[in-house]
């Protein structure tokens, strides 16, 4: 398994229940949730569950530790478009310490050395200012709006379309 080491941070897979339940407890809250497309609120344990043994073969779905607590998630997810999609969330605690930058680009230099030449993309939904900046920091380029279905907000949303 892997463990890629940041400035500050390590990126490696969840060992523990209380890990799962750290999860469970800093996504689970309207505050993050609200802006992921893929995670549904109310957010159980099951569903985190079932997130990890469903990416349990991807090495590039990955939580961000801080001294040894969990306090966040970045990855990269393959798509049937072939493009790989960057996602991460922070525990609101965290927030507005650069660490959502440094783990996804530590996760990106990773990525980008190990697999051959790989398209990458993502996005946010157009009022998440402060995951816009990441992006823009990581060296994204926006490419156009479209709509995408939230399963917290249960409506669709305009997202605005990144690549690298
Ligand atoms: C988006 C998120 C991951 C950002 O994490 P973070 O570690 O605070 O991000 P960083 O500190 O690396 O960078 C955030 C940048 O946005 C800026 N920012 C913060 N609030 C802002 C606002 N309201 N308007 C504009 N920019 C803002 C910060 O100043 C920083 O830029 P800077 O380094 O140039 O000052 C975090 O807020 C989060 O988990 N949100 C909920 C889940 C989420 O949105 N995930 C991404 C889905 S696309």
């Amino acid at each position: 398994m892997i463990e890629i080491k940041t400035d500050r941070l390590i990126l490696k897979k969840p060992k523990s229940k209380q890990d799962i339940l750290s999860i469970v407890s800093q996504i689970g809250d309207w505050e993050v949730v609200k802006w992921l497309a893929m995670v549904p609120y109310p957010y159980t344990y099951n569903d985190c569950e079932s997130y990890l043994k469903e990416s349990n073969n991807n090495e590039l779905a990955l939580n961000i530790f801080l001294d040894n607590q969990l306090i966040g998630g970045v990855g990269l997810h393959l798509h049937n478009d072939n493009y790989y999609e960057l996602g991460y969330w922070l525990g609101k605690d965290y927030w507005g310490k650069g660490y959502a930058t440094e783990s996804s680009k530590y996760l990106l230099e990773y990525a980008l050395g190990k697999l051959d030449s790989p398209k990458i993309k993502s996005g946010y939904f157009i009022d998440n200012l402060p995951s816009g900046n990441v992006l823009k920091k990581l060296g994204f380029k926006e490419i156009g709006i479209e709509k995408r279905y939230s399963d917290s907000m249960k409506k669709e949303m305009d997202m605005m379309k990144v690549i690298l």
